[in-house]
């Protein structure tokens, strides 16, 4: 699908309905010469070079890529009238759609019809507010998270003035449920925070047992599942490239009392687009204020009546809106074969690190982030930290066929070479880390893989 035909078609309705309004003259002061314009474009075209080729399969680095096209045509031709969210008075379009996705995603996740939720501008936001409305339930409690949760939740915590309570990870980075247990034993939690796929390897949280436990001491089950909630949908069809155990977590998420998910990650969306669902509606109260300025176009609910942020850029339900009607929020088409694709390029890499003979994987993939480090002669924890961050910065800045990677520190404990521990002569260890998120990895994994071990033997001989 093109872009371009894309943004001129919605460019062209939009200018059209414009034009429709009646003629006016433009302010002057608004007008800037073409000259200039196009000299000032260029030095910013330029400046904008300055990146990494994210929409390249060769960029596995990061949670980062390009939004699908549809996305980006919508976002534009909202943007040109710019619609404010916040109130049905600022965007009544965006707002109706906004309600729209916000029931998909409900469907999503297996909430039920009278859930409560909006779009935020990301998931930090969206965390923010469900620990919020935790806090307004149960004031004084204490939230507990696992020690490989996204650091959004310590944060936000200290922003709201909660006491945190850290649970620890297992060796597959994993909450445990008897960790989990222990930490809720003395009653202080009102709420646990699970993650389902942690940003650091993707891994989901034991959620059906967890939420067995946080039931039993009456905790609130928050789930942050800004990276990895849109695998539910590959879930719920059962697809075999997902583990019994990660696609038994993924169903329980529909347990939570609240959910968070980031369409601007997995979603195709562009920065500003993240998602808060409540199970349980009644919690609007909490969000109840007066407002002399807005709400005055109709009683139906604002959007602003039930989220804390106050503007929030229409743009943002209207790309999400057009990518879900092109591409659904299913397993079977739209989004489910682009994760699909997703999880075999994991698999696949995850494979070929296994027979390498430069190269080994950290872990197996649970969805699509593979964690690898160079094989080194001497089985140190110093030695593989020192060979992933040489192999790290050659690949990153080879001038003639550079791979764009990131790296992620794990305890030295988690590190076998061989199906063996390696020497701890350092406590953590900095190991390769690439997020397979684009489809396109699918198909261009092996080059990228061979690319990663030949710079992997370079750095070997270069230390030897
Ligand atoms: C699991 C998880 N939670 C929360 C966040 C924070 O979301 P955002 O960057 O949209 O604020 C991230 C970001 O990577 C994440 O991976």
């Amino acid at each position: 699908m093109d872009t371009g035909f894309l943004i001129d078609r919605a460019v062209a309705e939009i200018r059209a309905w414009e034009a429709g309004w009646g003629s006016y003259d433009r302010h002057p002061a608004v007008e800037v010469p073409a000259d200039r314009a196009a000299e000032a474009l260029k030095v910013f075209t330029d400046r904008l070079k300055d990146n990494y080729p994210f929409f390249h399969p060769r960029y596995a680095g990061q949670m980062l890529k390009p939004p699908h096209p549809a996305a980006v045509a919508a976002y534009v031709a909202a943007m040109l009238i710019n619609p404010n969210n916040h109130a049905l008075d600022g965007g009544p379009a965006t707002g109706a759609m906004e309600k729209e996705v916000v029931r998909t995603l409900a469907v999503v996740f297996g909430f039920p019809e009278q859930h409560l939720g909006h779009l935020t501008s990301s998931g930090t936001i969206a965390n923010l507010e469900a620990l919020w409305v935790a806090r307004s339930l149960k004031p004084g409690g204490v939230v507990a998270f696992s020690a490989e949760a996204h650091y959004t939740h310590a944060r936000m915590a200290q922003v709201l003035g909660l006491e945190t309570r850290v649970v620890p990870t297992d060796a597959s980075g994993h909450m445990d449920p008897s960790a989990v247990e222990r930490a809720l034993q003395d009653g202080r939690v009102s709420t646990l925070v699970a993650t389902a796929g942690t940003t650091g390897i993707g891994a989901v949280d034991p959620i059906a047992d967890i939420v067995e436990v946080a039931r039993r001491y009456e905790a609130r089950l928050h789930v942050d599942a800004a990276y990895g909630g849109f695998f539910r949908l590959l879930a719920e069809a059962a697809d075999p490239r997902l583990t019994p155990e990660t696609r038994r977590n993924l169903l329980a998420v529909s347990e939570a009392d609240s959910v968070v998910v980031d369409p601007h990650k997995h979603g195709l969306q562009p920065y500003g687009c993240g998602a808060v669902l409540f199970r349980d509606s009644s919690v609007g109260r909490f969000y109840r204020h007066d407002s002399p300025y807005t709400y005055f176009t109709s009683d139906e609910l604002h959007l602003g009546e039930i989220s804390l942020e106050c503007s929030r850029a229409g743009a943002s339900a209207a790309a999400f809106w057009l990518t879900t009607r092109l591409l659904p929020l299913r397993a079977d088409e739209g989004l489910g074969p682009i994760l699909g694709a997703c999880l075999s390029a994991a698999r696949t890499w995850h494979g070929l690190l296994a027979a390498s003979e430069d190269l080994a994987p950290l872990r197996a993939p649970e969805l699509d982030i593979v964690t690898y480090f160079p094989r080194v002669e001497s089985a140190r924890a110093a030695a593989i930290d020192q060979a992933s961050r040489a192999v790290f910065e050659a690949a990153m800045t080879d001038p003639e066929d550079p791979v764009f990677l990131s790296v992620l520190r794990v305890p030295a404990s988690r590190v076998t070479l061989n199906g063996r521990g390696v020497r701890r002569d350092r406590n953590d260890v900095q190991v390769l880390r690439s997020v397979l998120m684009k489809p396109e990895h699918q198909g261009y994994v092996p080059r990228l893989h061979r690319r990663i071990e030949a710079i992997a033997r370079h750095v070997r001989r270069e230390v030897a």
